[in-house]
């Protein structure tokens, strides 16, 4: 996988990356007009209990469209990172929900969701968008990039540099959550 980010500007960024044997992809920022789209590969991705509204993702777009990335290939998107900023140093479950929740000049940048279509999983587009992500937040000054995950993706995300910090507080999905935090 190769990754050449093309950008600087401060709310918007776009970049392209190579990803598997020969498939181009393009990381940029969503737009209301991908809504379906990004809820049917949700659909896909996450079982019903865990898996994002329409809804809820038209107002993420709207609230934080500078930090909520689409990867297309071909100009299909097949993947999606969002989150919204934040002065914690935890993830919690109402900032899923609540507007409030996103502090635009926080200091840390979230992880709400990373998800790729199964088609096209295993060629490195999750890593291109989490890569993506954790450089426009650099550039940006953040501190520190935070999520949750379950305990088969703690290893993933330790090959990226976060560190595990224990079991978070999250009850989403009836699931049990990791904090992940990676330091910029
Ligand atoms: C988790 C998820 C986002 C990973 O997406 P992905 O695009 O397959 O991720 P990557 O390709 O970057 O890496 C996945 C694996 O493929 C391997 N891989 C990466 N590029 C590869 C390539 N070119 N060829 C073969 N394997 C490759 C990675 O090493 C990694 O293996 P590992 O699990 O042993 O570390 C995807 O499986 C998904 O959407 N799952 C459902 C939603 C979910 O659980 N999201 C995470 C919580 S929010």
């Amino acid at each position: 996988m190769r990754y050449d980010s093309d950008k600087t500007a401060a709310q918007s960024s776009t970049c392209t990356a190579k990803c598997g044997e020969n498939m181009k992809i393009v990381i940029t920022n969503a737009v209301p007009a991908d809504l379906d789209d990004i809820a049917a590969l949700e659909a896909v991705c996450f079982p019903p209990a865990e898996a994002a509204e329409k809804e809820s993702f038209k107002k993420r777009i709207d609230r934080f469209p500078e930090s909520f990335f689409t990867a297309k290939a071909d100009g299909k998107i097949i993947g999606v990172i969002n989150g919204c900023v934040t002065n914690s140093n935890v993830f919690y479950d109402a900032m899923y929900h609540d507007d409030k929740e996103h502090v635009e000049n926080g200091k840390n940048q979230t992880v709400f969701g990373l998800l790729v279509h199964p088609d096209y999983q295993k060629k490195g587009i999750a890593e291109a968008l989490l890569n993506h992500m954790i450089n426009v937040s650099r550039e940006r000054g953040k501190q520190a990039v935070i999520l949750t995950c379950k305990d088969k993706l703690i290893h993933y995300y330790e090959k990226f540099g976060f560190v595990n910090k224990g079991v978070s507080d999250s009850g989403h999905g009836g699931a049990v959550w990791y904090n992940m935090y990676l330091k910029l």
